[in-house]
């Protein structure tokens, strides 16, 4: 399957990101936290450097709990802070707040040394599409935030929200572009919907899925559907057709309908929680 993608405004986005990290003390990154590698660009390391950084594991509720542990050790160990994440739901929000605060330990003792107090720490959001940026922004800055106007010193027309004394987010988060380097990175976010599935071919992809599946969460998929032994993936939906009825007019069976049924009962964690993309720190 060949995946492209339009860089298009990307590089108006960049430069409009560069400015705003100038501005930060903290980047806050999200991931998708069933595919973290193919979900993030590089790119941010050097736009980021020399900022405090944070890794939101997102839609951790979503990906192998055991792959979420792993993989919040693998981004520790190159520097960043980390915290695995349900964006839609506030319980996790407290420890990303304490959290930040961590990460800019550094930056709140060299104020306080140069006799700068309360000065709020601020960040921004970045990350690829459809990873929960807006999400996070909401549901973190909550009701209860007031938006601060503009500042003296502050670019003109910035939003800050200030989210309690001690932080201040910029309200328009960063928009990454994923980077493809070979076809597996634009496969799995396909897998996940953060590709338009109108220019994809929804019954290949459902195949490549089976595929995936059938190699690391078997149960997963036999149960939900209540599978055989079978192994070609092609054999696999079409009992997935049979079982869920997708069939079309003269009893014909509609593998599309079927297709789109496991992609979305995938995406939805009907499936159970699942890890496309493995790290190979060791247990
Ligand atoms: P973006 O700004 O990075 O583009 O992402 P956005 O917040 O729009 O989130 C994309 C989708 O992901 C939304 O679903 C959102 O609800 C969902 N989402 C965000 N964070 C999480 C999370 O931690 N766990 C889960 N399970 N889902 C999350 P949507 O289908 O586009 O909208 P809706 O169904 O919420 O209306």
């Amino acid at each position: 399957m060949q995946f492209q993608w339009y860089p298009g405004h990307m590089t108006k986005a960049k430069r409009q990101m560069q400015e705003d990290i100038r501005l930060v003390d903290l980047v806050i990154e999200l991931v998708d936290a069933r595919i973290p590698l193919s979900s993030r660009n590089p790119d941010i390391d050097s736009l980021g450097a020399g900022k405090a950084r944070l890794i939101l594991l997102n839609k951790a509720d979503l990906a192998d709990p055991k792959q979420n542990e792993k993989w919040e050790q693998f981004f520790r160990q190159k520097g960043f802070f980390v915290v695995r994440l349900d964006a839609r739901n506030r319980n996790g929000m407290k420890q990303v707040s304490n959290v930040i605060m961590e990460a800019c330990k550094e930056k709140i003792e060299r104020d306080r040394r140069r006799g700068i107090l309360n000065r709020p720490v601020r960040a921004m959001v970045v990350g690829i599409p459809n990873v929960g940026k807006s999400t996070f922004i909401n549901t973190f800055a909550g009701k209860a935030c007031a938006k601060t106007g503009n500042k003296p010193g502050v670019t003109k027309g910035k939003q800050w929200i200030r989210l309690n004394k001690n932080v201040e987010l910029l309200d328009t988060p960063g928009i990454l572009w994923p980077k493809f380097e070979d076809q597996s990175v634009g496969l799995r976010l396909a897998f996940i919907g953060s590709m338009n599935d109108e220019i994809l071919n929804i019954d290949e992809l459902s195949l490549e899925l089976i595929r995936v599946l059938l190699q690391d969460y078997p149960q997963c998929l036999r149960e939900r559907y209540q599978l055989s032994e079978e192994t070609d993936p092609v054999k696999l939906l079409e009992e997935i057709a049979t079982n869920r009825h997708c069939v079309k007019r003269g009893n014909e069976i509609d593998y599309s309908k079927a297709a789109a049924l496991l992609l979305d009962e995938f995406r939805t964690g009907k499936l159970g929680k699942i890890t496309l993309e493995k790290t190979y720190i060791s247990e």
